[in-house]
């Protein structure tokens, strides 16, 4: 009679196992739950319970059993049945039409069948199973011997415990496609399983949160945080960090048992393992490019990191023919996408100048390869950005590239700051351009530190380019590929130099005859004869452009004058501003812009031009303060009007000021007038002024 009850119990034992490996394998591996998660733990508490009355009853690979062990010593060492090799790899299709060339020309066929997976990017396991039974799990280590981490694997729900024999039993579940070889119930019960543990984004992220929460350094990444997860010592942590395990490869004695990889795959499916559901037979090579760039896209969308797709040649014979090198085999390739990014240390900040002028750190970083490419240097923007960053040299940051575009930095890794405090260095823009030595501006507004030295080697091209243009001194021949010839050979080192040009040294020069340096030399000889406005446009001073410069040569009527005027003065001329005062009176201040100018004056140009404001008028001579706000005109109308009567407006009262126009509401000008005895006059006195 007890016989009789302890056959019912085990059955129920039996039933209840079978139950719950069902909705693991609807849940864990083909992602469709058929049951609440309160009636999974119904299932599995009482299974529990029988188990616990009874341990001799319970089995190995008992659900209940997945975390079993107590932490352990440390991991044994075990070594692979076959190497478990690594892949080539593929950055373009280029190369990947190399690699099917090299099958076709291998095996001596025309088209080669492939099989596409995508390349997961987590760990590579091996999984033995003996008499349909997960025996041992073992990490890639260093190809040849790896680690035991059976007891971690269990956990992974995803992992059958028992897959054949209890899939082999089970047609209500069958895989097989029909048409496929009823292979799956050939196989033996020993076998081995290949494969990938990766953690799930939203794991990830959740597993992240908690560590943060906790104080704990984070993982940078999934791969990380699943090799991590996989070598605890304690199967209960690998339990909760919920890895998935996807499988590629079944072999037996280092050997595929079916002739074709698809088939594997199926196989695989059918023993229970989760194999990836975005997998493609191609006809060609053709097929394969477009599920590449199918999933360029789409991978976005997973829930889990693929670091590129895998191109299998599909008959396993093929396999056999084509062998492998030392580290991969010769029918596979992976195909890499450009990686999003890559952790480094930032070794210095250097900073380059641009052909304007403007001033860009970039961070030396110890090299890394994104996207296939070595990248050892990324770029900064400008200071902001670095203060944005909170960005110090010796820290570790995140840098990424996307398509061809630069490399850049986009995170401080704090964290990894702790214990390295010696080794951070701040960083602070230089008040020298690191070209030149000269003086460098950051104007209101502007997120750029700028250098305001024409001269400067980094910025001469373009100032030679600018000075010579035809609007500015109407040195036509001088195109871009002469002026890079001028400067590569050491001709031109200054915009001066131009004019010590002789005929020989042009006609030297690449594409250049003897007709052509004459011409080329009478352009520059006219060039001396061009107007003050045309010198003081080529100077290359910043805002500075074609009319201003027509409106400063007239008002100053003289470089001299214009070199020697105080932001005030500067103000004083028709649409300068106080922006504009400060970047041409800095311009002028800069002594390596003072030394072209002499030169230039030594080359004969026109530094003399004519005061427009000086000639005849009613009002020539006359000086002019504005104050209050006046009737008819705007205070920029009022100015012109003065001006073109041949008057001057100046902003500030003084003695030598004649006349300040008083509109309504006037400021303290009116006082200071009525205190140094200088005439005011209302806006009628102001129009009787012009009438001659
Ligand atoms: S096949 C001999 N298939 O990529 C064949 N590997 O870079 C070797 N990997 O060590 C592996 N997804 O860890 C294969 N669908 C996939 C893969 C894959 C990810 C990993 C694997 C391997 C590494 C090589």
């Amino acid at each position: 009679m007890s016989t009789n009850t302890d056959q019912h119990r085990r059955q129920e034992i039996e039933s209840l196992r079978e139950q719950i490996r069902h909705h693991e394998y609807l849940y864990y591996v083909l992602d469709r739950p058929a049951i609440t998660d309160a009636e999974f733990d119904a299932l599995m508490n009482r299974l529990k319970q029988l188990e616990a009355a009874h341990p001799e009853l319970v089995t190995a690979d008992s659900p209940t059993q997945r975390v079993g062990g107590q932490p352990r010593e440390g991991f044994v060492k075990v070594g692979h049945s076959r190497v478990l090799l690594s892949l080539d790899n593929a950055y373009s299709s280029g190369e990947l039409l190399d690699f099917d060339r090299r099958v076709r020309e291998l095996s001596g066929r025309d088209t080669v069948e492939y099989v596409m997976e995508l390349k997961l990017d987590g760990l590579s396991m091996a999984l033995h199973y003996e008499d349909g039974r997960l025996a041992r799990a073992v990490t890639r280590g260093d190809g040849t011997t790896g680690e035991d981490v059976t007891e971690n694997v269990r956990t992974i729900r995803s992992v059958p415990l028992a897959a054949a024999e209890w899939r082999i039993g089970n047609a209500e579940c069958g895989m097989l496609e029909p048409g496929t070889p009823n292979s799956a119930l050939r196989i033996p019960h020993s076998f081995e399983v290949r494969g990938e543990v990766i953690m799930p984004l939203a794991a990830f992220r959740k597993l992240n949160e908690e560590r943060e929460a906790k104080d704990l350094p984070k993982f940078a990444n999934p791969r990380n945080a699943a090799a991590g997860s996989v070598r605890v010592l304690d199967p209960g942590i690998t339990a909760g960090r919920r890895l998935g395990f996807f499988a590629y490869a079944l072999l037996r004695e280092g050997r595929t048992l079916l002739p074709e990889h698809w088939q594997v795959l199926e196989t695989l499916s059918a023993l229970g393992f989760k194999v990836n559901a975005h997998r493609r037979r191609c006809a060609g090579i053709g097929e394969a490019l477009r599920f590449i760039e199918e999933w360029e896209q789409q991978r976005e969308s997973l829930d889990y990191e693929i670091d590129g797709v895998v191109v299998k040649v599909n008959s396993v014979a093929l396999h056999e023919e084509l062998g492998a090198t030392a580290k991969a085999p010769r029918w596979a390739i992976a195909y890499k996408y450009a990686a999003r990014g890559a952790e480094t240390k930032v070794l210095d900040i250097e900073v380059q100048v641009g052909r304007t002028g403007a001033l860009t750190p970039v961070a030396v970083l110890d090299p890394q390869p994104i996207g296939g490419v070595m990248v050892g240097r990324a770029t900064l923007h400008n200071e902001d950005e670095i203060a944005r960053l909170e960005l110090q040299i010796g820290d570790v940051v995140q840098v990424e590239r996307g398509g061809d575009v630069i490399p850049k930095v986009v995170k401080v890794n704090v964290e990894a700051r702790a214990g390295r405090e010696q080794e951070l260095r701040p960083f602070r823009m230089p008040d020298q351009c690191p070209v030149c030595g000269g003086r460098v501006v950051r104007e209101e507004g502007e997120v750029a530190r700028r250098c305001i030295s024409t001269n400067c080697p980094a910025r001469l091209k373009e100032s030679i380019l600018h000075f010579s243009a035809r609007k500015v001194m109407g040195i036509d021949g001088l195109g871009e590929a002469l002026v890079d010839q001028l400067v590569d050979q050491g001709l031109v080192r200054s915009v001066a130099d131009l004019y010590h040009l002789t005929g020989e040294q042009l006609a030297a020069l690449e594409r250049m005859g003897k007709k052509s340096a004459e011409n080329l030399l009478a352009e520059i000889e006219e060039s001396r004869k061009l107007p003050l406005a045309r010198v003081v446009f080529g100077l290359g001073v910043r805002h500075v452009g074609e009319r201003l410069a027509q409106t400063l040569a007239e008002h100053f009527g003289s470089l001299d004058e214009l070199m020697k005027a105080q932001p005030e003065q500067l103000m004083e001329a028709p649409d300068v501003g106080p922006k504009v005062a400060a970047a041409i009176h800095a311009f002028f201040q800069e002594p390596r812009n003072r030394e072209l100018i002499e030169r230039l004056r030594k080359a004969g140009l026109q530094f003399a031009g004519t005061r427009k404001r000086q000639a005849g008028g009613p009002l020539a001579g006359k000086t002019f303060v504005l104050t209050g706000t006046l009737v008819k005109y705007t205070r920029e109308d009022a100015q012109r009007r003065i001006e073109e009567a041949g008057g001057k407006v100046t902003l500030s009262v003084s003695r030598k000021t004649d006349y300040v126009v008083a509109g309504a509401d006037p400021g303290s000008k009116l006082d200071k007038a009525r205190s140094l005895g200088v005439k005011v006059i209302g806006e009628a006195e102001f129009d009787a002024l012009f009438v001659e």
